[in-house]
């Protein structure tokens, strides 16, 4: 009997084995083939014309500047600009694209030049890699990294990438250099031994300290914010002066747009903050369907302007022109990030936490100020939309980063995707910033609302800046 009930035991529990391994296999394979199913068999892989792709309307555009140009003639790699990126061991040539997914290649020739139209100088192989997990698009944002040949005593002016033989002159591309390189780039001695590892650890610890502690060098701007490419026609003028006025007033000294389309109204707009100094706006010929590539292409802008801006400026800003970020205890976002930056020295980039200032709600205007400051301001959202939700959005929910931009190696919308080594993501405090962001959103129960007039504080300042940048705009439209 006792044997029996041993064996039947063993043998059931042999069965239950067995089954809980047919399942685990089961499920194993199946999260390694999730994303096939989830998305290869739906990816739409209509032919792309990249006539129509890269068509664009705006003023033509230099040779060499940044603009989408084929690597291939098959449509499955395009590419933006070509970026010197010196943070990691050895120097290279980031270019800036987007690729088929699955990576239709994976290599790619680099040919350097020295002018425009001069000779190769040298070529070598690049490789092609996307710079996310895929999203159920045909395209994702990708890189080309080109190595730099150190025995060529020589910075390149410029590069064209393509995948070899017979595909020559597809594209152009002038390096940016976000700061002056010294040659030789690293001082060389007769052998490479001569370095020992530890010596070269040395130096890059100090070299970190270094740009964080005490700038090496000016920064050009403390901060710089950057937008996702404008399209679907955007026309909010007026809120992209607000939003310009309110962060200038905060500290930001440089902002960077991409135009894909926009309205009249914007592309003036656009116009009158370039000739005030502080904004750059660079084309974004890419016109490939949401189905065909996320959000008009957005990683890819937001690293080129991580790379473009690697050395300029001491922070970057990412986020959309319908949101602020907003220091919530002290008057600069400068000596936030500044202040939480040196306290927490592993921190890569920080999220401002989302808070929706919602277009729906009643609208206020402060007491003070006289008639016509007041009628002014009811054009604008910023000083009149008080009224938010209650509930502050949890990190990666929204929320934006501002970072510094030498830690941060592939910067994504609303997290980091990947940083160089040793840092990490740090969340700032919802009492010491916040992103505003004004929007029209489906209203919720009323006990969740909240007063919150805090940027009434620098109220005149705001009416002051706004009114200066719409006063030129009006100038210039007449
Ligand atoms: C943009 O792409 C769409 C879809 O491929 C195409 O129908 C349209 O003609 C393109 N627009 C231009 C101006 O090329
Ligand atoms: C391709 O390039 C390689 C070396 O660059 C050369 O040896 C080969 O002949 C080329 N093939 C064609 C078809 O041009
Ligand atoms: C590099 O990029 C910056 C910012 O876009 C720009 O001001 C500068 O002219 C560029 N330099 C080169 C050499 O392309
Ligand atoms: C950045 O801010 C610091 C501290 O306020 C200031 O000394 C410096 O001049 C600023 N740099 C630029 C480029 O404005
Ligand atoms: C109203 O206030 C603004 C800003 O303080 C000032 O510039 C303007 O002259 C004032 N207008 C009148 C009519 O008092």
């Amino acid at each position: 009997m006792s044997f029996g009930t041993g064996c039947n035991r063993r043998l059931a529990y042999s069965i239950k084995l067995r089954i809980f391994l047919s399942v685990f296999i089961a499920l194993f394979f199946l999260i390694l083939i999730k994303d096939s199913i989830l998305y290869d068999f739906y990816i739409p892989r209509e032919p792309i014309d990249s006539k129509k792709a890269l068509h664009w309307s705006g003023d033509p555009i230099a040779k060499g500047d940044p603009r989408w140009q084929e690597a291939d003639i098959f449509a499955e790699v395009f590419i933006y600009s070509a970026h010197y990126d010196d943070i990691g061991l050895s120097p290279l040539i980031r270019v800036i694209g987007i690729a088929l997914d699955p990576l239709p290649y994976f290599f790619v020739k680099c040919r350097y030049y020295e002018y425009q139209d001069g000779p190769v100088v040298y070529s070598v192989s690049g490789e092609v890699l996307h710079m996310r997990e895929r999203n159920g698009r045909s395209y994702l944002g990708a890189y080309v990294e080109c190595p730099l040949d150190e025995s060529y005593n020589f910075l390149p002016y410029a590069l064209t990438v393509d995948k070899g033989n017979n595909s020559e002159n597809l594209n152009f591309m002038i390096i940016n250099y976000s700061r002056d390189v010294l040659l030789p780039p690293i001082e060389r001695t007769s052998t490479e031994s001569e370095y020992s590892t530890e010596d070269y650890e040395d130096t890059v610890s100090e070299f970190d300290e270094d740009y964080s502690d005490v700038a090496p060098f000016d920064w050009q701007w403390n901060i710089t914010r950057c937008f996702p490419a404008f399209h679907m026609g955007y026309d909010d003028h007026i809120m992209l002066a607000e939003m310009v006025a309110v962060s200038r007033l905060l500290g930001v000294q440089h902002f960077v747009f991409y135009v894909k389309n926009a309205g009249k109204h914007v592309l003036d707009m656009l116009e009158v903050l370039k000739a005030q100094g502080d904004a750059e706006v660079l084309p974004w010929n890419l016109n490939l369907s949401e189905q065909n590539l996320y959000y008009a292409g957005q990683f890819a802008s937001i690293n080129d302007c991580l790379y473009r801006h690697l050395w300029t400026s001491r922070f970057l800003l990412f986020a959309d022109a319908d949101e602020i970020f907003v220091p919530r205890d002290q008057p600069s976002l400068f000596s936030l990030l500044d202040e939480q930056f040196a306290e927490n020295p592993e921190c890569g980039a920080y999220l401002f936490l989302n808070v929706f200032f919602n277009l729906r709600f009643p609208t206020a205007v402060p007491r003070k100020g006289n008639k016509t400051t007041l009628n002014f301001l009811q054009r604008l959202k910023v000083l009149t939309h008080t009224r938010r939700h209650k509930e502050v959005l949890g990190p990666a929910i929204r929320s934006k980063p501002a970072v510094d931009p030498r830690r941060v190696h592939t910067g994504s919308v609303h997290i980091i995707q990947k940083f160089r080594d040793g840092y990490e993501t740090c969340v700032m405090s919802r009492y010491k910033g916040l992103l505003h962001h004004y929007r029209d959103f489906p209203e919720p129960p009323l006990d969740e609302q909240e007063n919150d007039p805090y940027l009434w504080e620098i109220f005149a300042d705001i009416v002051a800046e706004t009114k200066m940048i719409l006063d030129e705009y009006d100038e210039m439209v007449k």
